[in-house]
């Protein structure tokens, strides 16, 4: 249980309330959606959200709609307290909490799944995952309202899907994009880091520079193919598994023609350490 010192909403209305009130003294408000286990990634996107904003919501909820069955959704870390007290010091105005009866009450029935940027990569593991994610995210961008919301650059599919929900529906909010969080090593910053035995996590930092490596690469003119058979190699030197380590178009994430990268391409790779899955990504620009 959450102290009451903290501003926060369990339910919509009492969202509503607090957001009616900055409305009525013509505040812009600012939204950063999380499942909790913050790290400095969500803390720098609240202070982004501060910047641009006058107010800033951060809700935190597990989402159940983005887990398979037999996926992490039990053991996902669930930490409010501490949570609370750095959305507190990132000077956040308001926790929005909601429970799985208030997302999710008997009898619904909605999902909102995407074509274009959800196909392929991501979907092609966890093909539950984006429908999940843009049917959470449409219904708290409904009850939060806000102008703008952030999302981290470490979830760069999960960033041009939300950029196209935004789009095809309508909403009238403005999504800004934050810089991947990192660690020393390099290993970007995610709340799954937490699963990582300590022989895992000496090897996790190896992804960071193998997406340097496959970048430039790319930028020295190397067929794309070529590149990503390199970098694939590399992986399987570290990694347990790979799902996929991929070069795509950066605004579309469309399968490139083979041969040297001629566009703003975006290096996306997941690869899995025990049970723990990491993900990460980079620019990559075509040779002058
Ligand atoms: O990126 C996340 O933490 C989640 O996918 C999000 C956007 C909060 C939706 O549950």
């Amino acid at each position: 249980m959450i102290t009451q010192q903290i501003p926060h909403a369990a339910t919509i209305s009492a969202l509503r309330t607090r957001i009616r009130s900055w409305r009525d003294d013509r505040l812009t408000v600012g939204f950063v959606p999380t499942m909790g286990a913050l790290h400095d990634g969500h803390l720098s996107l609240v202070r982004l959200a501060k910047a641009q904003c006058d107010r800033v919501v951060a809700s935190i909820f597990v989402n159940p709609k983005q887990f398979a069955p037999g996926e992490d959704l039990d053991a996902y870390p669930r930490t409010l307290m501490d949570d609370a007290e750095k959305l507190t010091s990132a000077r956040c105005d308001l926790i929005y909490l909601p429970t799985p009866d208030i997302m999710y009450p008997d009898g619904f029935s909605a999902t909102v799944a995407l074509e274009g940027p959800a196909l392929g990569l991501e979907t092609d593991i966890r093909p539950h995952f984006f429908d999940g994610v843009a049917t959470v995210v449409a219904k708290l961008f409904n009850q939060v309202r806000p102008d703008m919301a952030f999302f981290g650059e470490k979830d760069y599919q999960q960033l041009l899907v939300i950029r196209q929900l935004v789009k095809d529906l309508d909403f009238p909010i403005d999504i800004l994009a934050g810089a991947t969080g990192r660690d020393r090593d390099g290993l970007a910053l995610s709340s799954r880091n937490a699963y990582l035995t300590a022989d895992e996590r000496a090897r996790a930092g190896q992804l960071n520079i193998i997406l340097k490596e496959f970048a430039k690469t790319l930028e020295t003119g190397t067929d794309r193919e070529t590149a990503e058979a390199q970098a694939l190699k590399a992986c399987q030197d570290v990694f347990d598994s790979i799902d996929y380590i991929e070069a795509r178009c950066a605004h579309t994430l469309a399968v490139l023609a083979p041969g040297p990268i001629t566009g703003p391409t975006r290096i996306l790779a997941a690869v899995r350490l025990g049970s723990t899955r990491l993900i990460d990504n980079m620019a990559a620009n075509p040779p002058l």
